[in-house]
């Protein structure tokens, strides 16, 4: 029997998990992962404790028999990107709706104990009023946020009409160490760094007084924890976010302040998709899943900054 699953578990959240699992006492781990956007090398200090079985959450038949007995499975495994699921909406709606569907059907198929499901800030849209608290109409503007809403839907169904334990937590921009800055849709903090340490500049879309509540990648792990140990939470969907909100122009200006340099960003057209501004209501979290987010803004950067600076 797999206590714990990660499926996309050699991602950059998906192995956060998986090493706080272990720091916590997991004895042993086991992936799923395709490998696509994930990478081994995420796993590398914990590889020994950690089954990696690769395979795509697109086939069932290889991902039941992983997911059977399992206590808990935490789905990380998607393809992010907003602008990602507009330009190549037919992979994104297969990987992130029909695998989704897959993980849950495992799931009860296997009599696995729980589903922490990683869903999206993404499924608000712009709402009129910020925080964002989970009560409010969803209002997706992407296919990759409707598809992510889905999820959340699945989970919930899942929950009342056949019994498994689901909780769905709504990630705010998450970032740190080991985030991919080598594609055009990885998140924008991963690019900023990439900027900042190569002395470019970074393309800020729109006029940059959009903003987010970027919550740093240890939170969530820490966060998903403790929703796989929660009491009544099933079926539930909480905010994963720290409470705050920064636009981009700030975070570029911080970040320009900790490494002592002076680079003017460049600024293109508005991205088709973006969200205005993003700021999760923790108060649900705080109540029934004991969140407790430890990294400021400045310390979550610094932390990242210095991660980048030793891969290069
Ligand atoms: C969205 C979701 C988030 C989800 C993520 C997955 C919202 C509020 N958040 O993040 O929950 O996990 O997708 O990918 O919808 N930008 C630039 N320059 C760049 C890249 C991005 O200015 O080079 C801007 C974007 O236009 C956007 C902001 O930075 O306004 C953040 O973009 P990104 O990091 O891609 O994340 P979201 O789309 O906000």
């Amino acid at each position: 029997m797999n206590q714990y699953v990660v499926t996309g578990g050699a991602g950059f959240i998906g192995s956060a998990i998986v090493r706080s699992l272990l720091a916590e006492g997991a004895g042993k781990v086991v992936v799923i992962d395709n490998l696509l956007s994930g990478r081994e090398e995420n796993l590398e200090e914990v590889r020994a404790r950690v089954e990696l079985v690769r395979a795509d959450i697109r086939d069932y038949e290889a991902i039941a028999p992983v997911i059977r007995g399992a206590a808990v499975v935490f789905h990380e495994a998607a393809i992010p990107s907003v602008p990602r699921s507009i330009t190549e909406p037919i992979p994104s709606h297969d990987v992130n709706i029909n695998g989704t569907f897959n993980v849950l059907r495992a799931a009860k198929e296997g009599g696995a104990g729980r589903v922490v499901y990683a869903a999206s800030s993404s499924a608000y849209g712009d709402t009129e009023v910020l925080p964002k608290v989970e009560g409010m109409a969803p209002r997706p503007k992407s296919p990759y946020a409707l598809q992510k809403l889905v999820g959340e839907y699945y989970g919930t169904v899942f929950a009342d009409v056949y019994g498994v334990e689901t909780v769905s937590l709504r990630y705010f921009n998450v970032y740190g160490p080991r985030q991919d800055p080598s594609s055009p849709y990885s998140g924008v903090l991963s690019l900023f760094m990439k900027a900042v340490l190569e002395r470019t500049q970074p393309t800020i879309f729109g006029d940059g007084e959009q903003s987010r509540d970027f919550t740093y990648v240890e939170d969530v792990a820490g966060l998903n924890l403790k929703a796989a140990r929660a009491k009544n939470v099933s079926g539930k969907v909480y905010n994963g976010g720290n409470g705050g909100r920064i636009t981009l122009n700030q975070a570029w200006v911080l970040l320009q302040k900790i490494e002592g340099v002076e680079i003017a960003a460049k600024y293109g057209p508005p991205r088709a998709g973006d969200v205005r501004d993003s700021q999760a209501d923790t108060t649900l979290a705080v109540r029934d899943l004991g969140h407790a987010p430890r990294f400021t803004f400045e310390a979550g950067m610094r932390a990242t900054l210095e991660w980048y600076r030793t891969q290069r």
